[in-house]
């Protein structure tokens, strides 16, 4: 049987930090504030010359460089994003030309806002399983603060930009055991951008292209949702909790990760948390934490790994990994 195995990882932050104290002379509130809400102290953000394809091949040439695998050996390019260069064509279309993969493979991005590079991870998991695919790129990149309202300091102190990537290679190991995807339109107006360019030009909102949120009730479904798909990803596997070495949760917000962590009784030592530095990336957290955790030798090979995301839609996921 074929698996899918995480087989080089990657991540970058454009250089520009953005901390508290930067936002406590740009709306009202304070360092004490947001770390206590949110354990975030910085974010790093996009400058006026990057694009979110920009993070995207810094990160995937990384992933690639630990992975030993050249650019044209690679037959499959998903994206996930919120904030693609274009409307079309696909910010993987774009990538595929950086980096000359002139083999005619498939390429596309993926839209889950900040479960995107779980619901990427699961589809390129597919494609490799079913044979048709030997070697994946799959990222995560957001350039978030573009549709971030820097008047709103409900949302504006959460978020951040940055990429993650892995490349993914067919394996008789075990690699990726499973992937699981959720949604519920009904609460898509919970945390959502209301614009977009097929929306009626008629409707009130249809230019409004800003983040808007209600934050306590994302936070109440976000720690209630990622409790449960952590357990049902556990046992639907066969695995205890206590077979799990890495939690990786999606980096929104401490005090979500550490009610999860509760709820899995697992302690923080085991969770792998970098939102103090990078603030909420939406599609790009998940993957970068990942990565952090990679290069700085805690994550191991044949360790067992649960990443965990929620976002937008809702949408929700996880992914049990084998590394
Ligand atoms: N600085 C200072 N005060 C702020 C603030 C800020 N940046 N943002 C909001 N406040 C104020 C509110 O106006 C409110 O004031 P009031 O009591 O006078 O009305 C007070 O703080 C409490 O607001 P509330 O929204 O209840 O705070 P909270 O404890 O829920 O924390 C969030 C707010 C946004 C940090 C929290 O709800 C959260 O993290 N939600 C989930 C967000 C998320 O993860 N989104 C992405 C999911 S992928």
């Amino acid at each position: 049987m074929t698996h899918s195995k995480i087989l080089g990882t990657g991540g970058y932050l454009p250089e520009k930090v953005l901390t508290n104290h930067d936002l406590e002379a740009m709306v009202e509130t304070s360092d004490a504030w947001i770390q206590e809400r949110t354990g975030i102290r910085k974010r790093h953000i996009v400058s006026d010359t990057e694009s979110t394809c920009d993070l995207a091949e810094q990160a995937a040439r990384c992933a690639l460089d630990m992975a030993g695998c050249r650019p044209e050996e690679i037959d499959l390019i998903i994206i996930a994003t919120t904030t693609p260069d274009q409307i079309f064509p696909s910010t993987a279309s774009i990538l595929q030309q950086r980096l000359r993969i002139h083999n005619a493979c498939p390429v596309f991005d993926i839209q889950a806002v900040c479960t995107g590079f779980v619901y990427a991870l699961g589809i390129a998991d597919q494609f490799i399983r079913n044979g048709s695919v030997k070697r994946a790129l799959v990222i995560g990149a957001e350039s978030f603060s573009r549709i971030i309202d820097w008047t709103d300091r409900g949302t504006c102190v959460l978020f951040g930009d940055g990429a993650g990537a892995v490349v993914l290679g067919a394996s008789d190991e075990q690699g990726i055991i499973a992937t699981h995807l959720h949604a519920d339109g009904r609460y898509r107006t919970l945390l959502h951008v209301p614009g977009g360019p097929g929306k009626a030009p008629a409707d009130h909102d249809a230019w409004d292209h800003h983040v808007h949120m209600k934050g306590n009730e994302v936070f109440k479904w976000a720690v209630n949702t990622l409790g449960k798909i952590a357990e049902e990803t556990l046992e639907a596997n066969g695995f205890a909790k206590s077979d799990l070495d890495w939690l990786i949760p999606h980096q929104a917000n401490v005090r979500i990760i550490q009610a999860t962590a509760r709820k899995l009784k697992l302690p923080m030592e085991r969770v792998v948390v970098t939102v103090q530095d990078h603030g909420n990336t939406s599609a790009a957290s998940v993957p970068l934490a990942l990565d952090v955790a990679v290069r700085d030798g805690r994550i191991q090979p044949g360790q067992l790994l649960l990443m965990e995301a929620f976002g937008g839609g809702f949408t929700w996921g996880s992914a049990l990994v084998r590394f």
